[in-house]
């Protein structure tokens, strides 16, 4: 068993507090600072952009994983990368596979020297990942809806991160596997855990907490169960 590392989500934190908040999750054993980005057009919420990033970048030595719930991704990807957030995550939905946009966006990221991820939404085939999962970092199966934090877990999504861990094991990889929506001290992160999930992002799991280290300390817990 290998502990999970818990990303925090920062969209479910104080804005007007957004330091204090980074630097409890940092000292609370926070794996990685997870940033949504909406765009209000990929998803229906508006959240941060760029100058965000730029800001958390200066703020945390923590990792960013920017997590970019956008529609044309190939256009803005340069502006987040020149701030080299450590993993960058495009939408499966948001690329044209046909038009190569898979890879583009894939080697936009590597060029970069960030690390690259795919997240798909709940209904998302996972077959379809695996012409890229050979050059991937982390893959996302997504277990709610992207748009807004404080959803409930959609069941089955577990079954999902088992299939990606066998198709990265006939693809002789191992990129890492992140799953984000109604994660926290509860069923669904020992589930996933179980099936082999590496990353844990928690909106309100975590930053819902009063005490945001023993929220991270208990998902912990609960995922070595
Ligand atoms: C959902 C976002 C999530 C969200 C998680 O669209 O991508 O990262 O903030 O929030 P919780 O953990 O509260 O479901
Ligand atoms: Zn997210």
């Amino acid at each position: 068993f290998t502990e999970p590392k818990i990303a925090p989500s920062i969209l479910s934190a104080d804005f007007m507090n957004m330091a204090r908040d980074v630097a409890e999750i940092e000292e609370g054993g926070a794996a990685f600072v997870h940033v949504d980005v909406m765009d209000g057009h990929f998803v229906p919420n508006l959240t941060l952009g760029v100058p965000f990033v730029a800001g958390l970048k200066k703020i945390t030595k923590l990792p960013l994983d920017v997590h970019l719930m956008i529609s044309n991704p190939l256009e803005q990807l340069p502006w987040y990368l020149e701030h080299t957030p450590d993993i960058v995550t495009v939408h499966a939905e948001a690329l044209n596979a046909d038009a190569g946009q898979f890879d583009l966006a894939i080697d936009m990221i590597h060029d970069a020297g960030c690390k690259a991820a795919i997240a798909m939404k709940p209904d998302y085939d996972v077959e379809l990942i695996k012409p890229y999962i050979a050059k991937l970092d982390m893959v996302l199966p997504m277990s709610v809806f992207p748009g807004f934090s404080g959803q409930s877990y959609i069941q089955g999504t577990e079954a999902k991160v088992a299939r990606i861990v066998e198709m990265a094991r006939e693809a002789g990889v191992s990129p890492l596997i992140e799953v984000d929506g109604g994660l926290k001290a509860n069923d669904p992160t020992r589930a996933v855990c179980a099936a082999g999930c590496d990353v844990l992002v928690a909106g309100s799991g975590v930053f819902g907490a009063s005490d945001r280290a023993a929220a991270i300390a208990e998902m912990k817990a609960v995922a070595a169960e």
